[in-house]
């Protein structure tokens, strides 16, 4: 009996079925499920090549070879988010919203690596290699010599890379690419696979690294599958608001250095300029203290970053009170605010509670606990913290203080930014940082007595 020949895939998670259903079982996901071409499935045991895998023991490995040289680009944000540079023959995705700035960064950097002596191409599919060479002008980066191709061609793209042999092959945007060997539309999810598939195995085979451009979805995807993300060895997200001049880049998978790493830039008229100290960004003007509004010390990647929390407190009109949080996890918010009332007799029932991360940074550590802790009562008592102070530190549920990594990297930010003094949890090992006046405190309870006298 002939097999059937077509398969159903998720278009959120990329879970294959042979059937259609209205939600994906896999990840939940409501008509994300879409027809597909079902990739070849394999050689057949009468096809299988006769020279077996090639294997090798771990122990053989010598451990002189070390490992190939990475290209710098000069861009200190975008090389430190590689992981130290290029890597020869690796795959990296570069996802971020339409318009967010992804086309410019990677012009940009193409440009940057021209320079730097690797043979580059930028492939576009967006873009006539007209619009592209503008774009250029306007960044100033006509004399680069970098080679523009507008194709979307996968056969064509691939033949033409066979040939230049680039060390270097930008693909701006995935979406874009079509194979002629697969019947559905571009941007589909069978489609965005192949050519991600085909681009990587190509740029390994011949030693190129490539760079796939991904516009993401509302909801925060890759469109298209996820199954781009662990074709590649490198995810790094594009991201920041759209009112806010800066970008960050940040890295979600890295086999080639730290995940979570980040790269901070700038959008001039000129394209994307480098922002090596960005706490001087996310802080606001800080003149008078303010309620509300509490500098907290974090890392990002290996870096430490002050950055500005605000919070508003007010009594709502509403029945069901508002809890708006922009950069910074509403669950995180419900639980710290549940632990205030809980722990500290605290209420904030019948009011409004706003909380903002300045300048359209997102936070996740959970050191931020207690600084987002600090601007909330700050907010709730009208009293502002003195404006010479960080906070960081981890709530638990019990109202304890945790201590978290790094103390002293935070505290020299701290001090190097004109801060003399820093609120943090006890435990870990006694430090002293010159010029900050550190005080480490136990749980949350004693911060609101000493901090507010509550
Ligand atoms: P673009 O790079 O085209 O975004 P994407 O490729 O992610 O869709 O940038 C969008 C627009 O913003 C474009 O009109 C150029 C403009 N822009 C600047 O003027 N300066 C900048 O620094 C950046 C990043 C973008
Ligand atoms: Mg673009």
């Amino acid at each position: 009996m002939a097999k059937s020949k077509t398969q159903f895939t998720c278009t959120a998670c990329g879970n294959v079925t042979t059937k259609w259903a209205g939600r994906c079982e896999a990840c939940g996901e409501w008509n994300s499920i879409v027809e597909e071409a079902p990739l070849s499935s394999g050689p057949s045991a009468a096809t299988l090549g006769t020279t077996r895998g090639r294997r090798i023991e771990l122990t053989d490995l010598r451990t002189e070879e070390t490992p190939p040289p990475r290209t710098v680009s000069g861009v200190a944000e975008l090389d430190r988010v590689l992981g130290g540079g290029l890597v020869p023959a690796s795959a990296i995705l570069v996802g971020g919203d339409p318009g967010i700035g992804k086309s410019t960064l990677l012009l940009q950097a193409a440009a940057r690596f021209a320079r730097m002596g690797l043979k580059t191409i930028y492939v576009s599919g967006e873009e006539a290699s007209a619009q592209v060479r503008m774009r250029a002008q306007r960044l100033g980066l006509t004399q680069s010599p970098v080679q523009l191709a507008a194709e979307t061609n996968l056969r064509d793209i691939l033949t033409t890379l066979d040939e230049e042999r680039p060390q270097l092959a930008i693909i701006d945007s995935i979406q874009t690419m079509w194979s002629d060997s697969i019947g559905s539309a571009p941007g589909s999810v069978s489609q965005v696979r192949a050519a991600a598939h085909e681009l990587t195995a190509f740029a390994k085979r011949k030693g190129m690294a490539v760079i796939l451009v991904g516009h993401v979805t509302k909801e925060g995807q890759i469109a298209g599958p996820r199954v781009v993300e662990h074709m590649v060895d490198t995810v790094l997200y594009f991201e920041g608001e759209r009112g806010h001049q800066f970008r960050v880049l940040r890295a979600v998978k890295n086999r080639f250095g730290p995940a979570d790493e980040i790269g901070v830039f700038e959008m001039t008229g000129k394209g994307l300029a480098e922002v090596t100290n960005p706490s001087a960004l996310f802080l606001s003007d800080r003149g008078q203290p303010t309620p509300g509004s509490v500098v907290f010390a974090g890392i990002e990647g290996t870096r430490p970053v002050l950055i500005e929390l605000q919070a508003l407190v007010a009594p709502s009109p509403h029945s069901q009170p508002r809890r708006t949080v922009v950069g910074w996890d509403g669950g995180r918010l419900a639980m710290i605010l549940a632990v205030l009332e809980a722990r500290c007799g605290i209420p904030f029932a019948g009011l409004d509670v706003y909380l903002n991360v300045a300048g359209g940074m997102k936070i996740s550590e959970p050191a931020a606990d207690l600084a987002v802790a600090a601007a909330l009562l700050s907010a709730r008592e009208d009293a502002a913290l003195p404006a010479d102070t960080v906070v960081f530190g981890e709530i638990s549920l019990s109202g304890a203080l945790r201590a978290v990594g790094q103390t002293e990297n935070r505290l020299k930010e701290a001090q190097k930014l004109g801060f003399s003094s820093a609120i943090a949890p006890k435990g870990g090992k006694s430090l002293t940082v010159d010029g900050i006046k550190l005080n480490r405190i136990t749980d949350l309870a004693s911060f609101v007595g000493e901090t507010f006298g509550a």
